[in-house]
């Protein structure tokens, strides 16, 4: 099969590089030349776990390219992985997709039968605007013929984006006619029998089971990939709203998550209280179904509520450091991580950016320490007047707090008491509530986690 990938991003290269890898004859499209010509030189552009080796192992199946004009019209797939970007009130920006939309209805032929995929995050109804301007633009050359347009949202998880790619725990394929169907099963069919030998950098775990393949309707499809990442936000924010009431009421949320967590009706996975999530999906997800509902008039108060927790833990960390600190102006507060999760140099709504701007705005020195997201941080956010540091000892010298943002590994062996004592004050605030609570105490530290009480 042939499988043309329109955008190279994440969500593009991952797929791309893994259909490669399962054989098919794939080509990549991306307008940004600077980056096609990376990967033609074999340099690998994202930090994804395993993305340099796949693509290294599959380099005979892939093509890059950034012009139209090499569009081969007889390809089987096309899958349009260009970005979404929020229009900043919820909105979706669709117009990226459009363009590739309009770009595949000038090149098709009259004998061209290729399915089109919708891979992108996009509104309901997308599949269908997708396939009301290929088809426009066929009629514009006196081509009339119907293409199908499926929608097929993936859930993969920035770092391991390629295992959740060889792995999946379910496959949704949203289509309207059963030609479309059986192409993407197809196209699938490796994954969903698990027949390919495993790439050695995403080893097959133990007794994974096979994924599930669900058939629904391309609006069912666009659905569920907002559902997914609206429960997952939800089950944070819903762990949250409780750490807030366990600190009041003198209870260790760790414990309450792992006595919930243990019904199997609720699970023990997205559990973990903290400073809320951050990353490029959850918070642009949750928007845009906010704003899908506005335009049906219907309150959706779970969203707003799970939305409103999830920024309130921002805020919560400064209330915590002006609860053990008084007065925030002129003390000095380090951040250990930038980064929205660990493995990663990715900023976007990352909760320390937020903490960063409050504090100082309170008037305090702000003092960052992240393994790989520091150059990420003064490139994007250059008005930013906090001091980068080289170390965690660089970081503890001198600070009236830290506090824990990031659960980079390196971040939950730190030598803390030794660290502590360069501190000011020995106040740390565990965002992610990862740290050993009863040793940082015994060695004198002012420990404050979410919901674990003083
Ligand atoms: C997420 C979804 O997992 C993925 O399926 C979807 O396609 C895109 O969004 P990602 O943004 O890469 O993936 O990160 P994820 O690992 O899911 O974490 C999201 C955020 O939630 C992080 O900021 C993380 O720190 C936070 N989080 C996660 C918590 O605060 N508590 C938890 O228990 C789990």
């Amino acid at each position: 099969m042939k499988v043309l990938i329109v955008g190279s991003g994440y969500v593009g290269l991952t797929t791309g590089s893994a259909l490669a890898y399962l054989g098919y004859e794939v080509t990549l499209l991306d307008i940004n030349k600077e980056r096609i010509l990376q990967l033609r030189d074999g340099e690998v552009p994202i930090h994804e776990r395993g993305l340099s080796e796949v693509i290294k192992e599959s380099k005979h199946n892939m093509k890059f390219i950034s012009e139209w004009e090499s569009f081969d019209s007889n390809v089987d797939v096309v899958i349009i992985a260009v970005g979404t970007p929020n229009k900043g009130n919820g909105d979706v920006d669709l117009s990226y997709v459009e363009i590739v939309a309009k770009s595949i209805g000038e090149k098709l032929t009259v004998e061209s039968e290729p399915i089109i995929i919708n891979k992108s995050t996009v509104p309901i109804g997308s599949a269908r605007r997708v396939k009301t301007i290929i088809e426009e633009e066929l009629k514009k050359r006196n081509i009339f013929k119907s293409i199908d347009v499926a929608s097929n949202p993936e859930f993969l998880r920035e770092g391991e984006a390629l295992f959740d790619t060889f792995y999946p725990d379910r496959i949704v394929i949203g289509v309207e006619t059963e030609k479309a169907k059986n192409r993407l099963l197809k196209l699938y069919q490796p994954l969903l029998e698990q027949t390919f030998t495993p790439p050695l950098s995403i080893k097959r775990p133990e007794g994974i089971s096979l994924p599930s393949v669900i058939t629904t309707s391309p609006t069912s499809a666009e659905l569920i990939k907002y559902a997914a990442n609206s429960f997952l936000a939800m089950k944070i924010s819903f762990i949250n709203e409780f750490a807030g009431l366990a600190e009041l009421v003198g209870a260790d949320i760790k414990e309450v998550a792992k006595g919930i967590g243990l019904d199997k009706r609720i699970g023990d996975r997205f559990l973990q209280a903290g400073i809320g999530w951050g990353g490029s999906c959850f918070g642009k997800d949750t928007a845009a179904i906010l704003f899908t509902a506005n335009q049906y008039n219907y309150d959706m108060q779970l969203i707003q509520a799970t939305i409103n927790t999830n920024y309130k833990q921002r805020e919560a960390i400064i209330r915590i450091l002006q609860s053990e600190l008084k007065v925030l102006r002129g003390s000095t507060i380090g951040l250990l991580g930038l980064a929205f999760k660990p493995n990663t140099d990715d900023l976007r709504d990352a909760p320390s950016i937020d903490i960063i701007r409050s504090l100082i705005e309170l008037g305090a020195n702000v003092k960052v320490f992240d393994p790989i997201a520091m150059d990420n941080c003064s490139i994007q956010n250059p008005e930013l007047n906090v001091s980068y540091c080289n170390s965690a000892d660089e970081l503890f010298d001198g600070c009236n707090g830290v506090v824990l943002v990031t659960e980079w590994e390196e971040f939950l062996h730190l030598p803390y008491s030794k660290l502590a004592n360069n501190m000011k004050n020995k106040v740390i605030v565990d965002g992610r509530n990862v740290l050993d609570k009863e040793n940082l105490k015994k060695s004198g530290i002012i420990y404050r986690g979410i919901g674990r009480g003083e």
